[in-house]
């Protein structure tokens, strides 16, 4: 083993599960609980990792034999850890931006407009009733609604007071609400993945950048283990997000924007004459003109295809690998700059803030909400995603993200002072979002609103198996 490895050598059955490796079931419900009686609390999340038979068990990384029907973790906010009883002096240890929660850094976020704190759903409107988030894992709701109440039975259902449960499912084939292939693209990380497995071009991620504890891509930065020691290694901090997708709005504007690219004089650097036949049978022009936009405001087709790879149809000829692919030409003629998928992770590409790249890895865990948007009957239901944004710094990976590359486009002074087409802050009067052309011209969308608001969300912690032990025995 080299000295990088030892180093970074940890227990699988002391991290919660679904942190390195996803769990990949069919449905999630997160249950927002509250502390109502600590003692009874901490009894309960002695038993969630003791083998209890009343108590639903905490999966851990452990390989699995046989899949179980469930899977069951946990997250604490910092109102979590003080309901339980965590002195002053250990959450004083915490960092500033989980102390302060997810609504105290809504402007940092883009949480503004409708988007802000005091528009989200009960309970996140409050955020001191948000204090536990239990999330189950199943592929089914006969099993979600077993676990659910042996969460609500909880110290004879003195424990908690139970404020709302948000139920996510998969659609087939991965696909997610605007239509896009998501879940492609993860951090693999040093000693958990195999190298050669899935072999992405990317750097395996040590996995000090999701667990606290451990070296990190910054040469010789370990994060600040939150005290005692005990309840900060091995954990993890989480974005939990409700994001709701405007879908209507969306498949509005990739028709705005197709009618004004047919009749843009550039139209054909896009779209060749006759290109839209490798889309499919019977594509229209303006049919493949949507999907252009729509991949370019991503950086991927909308069956996953990256554009680094083909960026000019969403069948290329040779199958092409979904995620082994770079920007490390600098060139944006294929994935603009400002696409959603580059701006998250600029890959090899040169960026301003050079050392910033490959350390802002973000793991992904997210699943729709809501129905199926069907353009043939529009509704107004909400409908979005339940996003868990995982990362050993909030502030170092999640918020540099959103805030830095996300919103502002500070990775590329091309893109500076413009948001995520897609994820972004966006109003009307004041998007733009450039896509560089091979002969050198850009085109410049502009007049989108904002796709994605946000319902709701949490920071939590997501301790290992010894510091639940430890907040148990409090
Ligand atoms: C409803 C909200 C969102 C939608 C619809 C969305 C959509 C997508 C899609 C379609 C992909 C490509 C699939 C893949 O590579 O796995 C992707 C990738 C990604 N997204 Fe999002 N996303 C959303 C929110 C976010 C947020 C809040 C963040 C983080 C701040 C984020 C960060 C990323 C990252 C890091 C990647 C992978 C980039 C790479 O490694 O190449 N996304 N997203």
């Amino acid at each position: 083993m080299s000295t990088f490895a030892s180093r970074n050598a940890f227990d699988p059955a002391d991290v919660q599960g679904n942190i390195l490796r996803g769990y990949h079931y069919g449905r999630v419900r997160h249950l927002i609980l509250e502390v109502h009686h600590a003692a009874a609390a901490r009894r309960w999340l002695g038993q969630c990792v003791s083998g209890h038979p009343d108590a639903p068990q905490i999966t851990t990384e452990e390989h699995w034999t046989t899949r179980p029907a469930s899977c069951f973790n946990i997250g604490l906010t910092y109102f979590g850890l003080k309901g339980l009883g965590a002195s002053k002096a250990s959450l004083a240890s915490f960092p500033t931006e989980f102390k302060a929660g997810m609504a105290g850094r809504s402007v940092k976020l883009g949480d503004i407009g409708e988007s802000a704190p005091n528009y989200w759903a009960e309970p996140f409107d409050d955020p001191s009733k948000v204090q536990l988030i239990a999330s189950i894992h199943a592929d089914d709701l006969v099993e979600l609604d077993r676990v659910e109440q042996q969460v609500v039975n909880a110290g004879s259902g003195a424990a908690f007071i139970l404020h709302t449960a948000r139920d996510g499912w998969n659609f087939d084939t991965d696909h997610v609400h605007f239509g896009y292939k998501d879940s492609i693209s993860q951090p693999r990380f040093i000693g958990v993945h195999d190298p050669d497995n899935h072999a992405d071009g990317q750097p395996q991620a040590p996995i000090g950048s999701m667990l606290i504890g451990y070296p990190t891509e910054y040469q010789g930065i370990r994060y600040n283990i939150p005290q005692p020691d005990v309840l900060g290694r091995n954990g993890a901090f989480n974005a939990f997000r409700i994001l709701a997708q405007d879908v209507a709005a969306f498949e509005a504007y990739l028709d705005t924007a197709a009618d004004e690219l047919l009749d843009h004089p550039l139209s054909e650097e896009l779209l060749a004459l006759g290109a839209e036949a490798s889309f499919g049978p019977d594509v229209s022009r303006r049919e493949a003109m949507r999907e252009i936009v729509a991949a370019k405001m991503c950086g991927r087709w909308r069956n996953g295809v990256p554009l680094a790879l083909s960026p000019t149809t969403p069948n290329p000829e040779h199958e092409v690998s979904l995620t082994n692919f770079n920007y490390e030409d600098n060139d944006a003629t294929g994935c603009p700059y400002g696409a959603h998928l580059r701006r998250a992770n600029p890959r090899e590409a040169a960026i301003v803030q050079r050392a910033a790249r490959h350390t802002r890895r973000l793991v992904r865990r997210g699943v729709p909400y809501g129905k199926a948007f069907d353009p043939a009957k529009p509704d107004n239901e909400e409908r979005g995603l339940l996003g868990n944004f995982i990362c050993a710094s909030l502030g170092g990976q999640f918020e540099a993200l959103m805030c830095d590359w996300i919103n502002l486009g500070l990775e590329d002074p091309q893109i500076t002072g413009s948001n995520d087409p897609i994820l972004g802050a966006n109003f009307r009067e004041t998007s733009w979002f450039h896509i560089p052309l091979k002969s050198g011209k850009n085109i410049n969308l502009q007049g989108f609103p904002r796709f994605i608001s946000t319902r709701g969300g949490a920071y939590t912690f997501l301790p290992g198996i010894p510091a639940i032990r430890y907040l148990a025995s409090l």
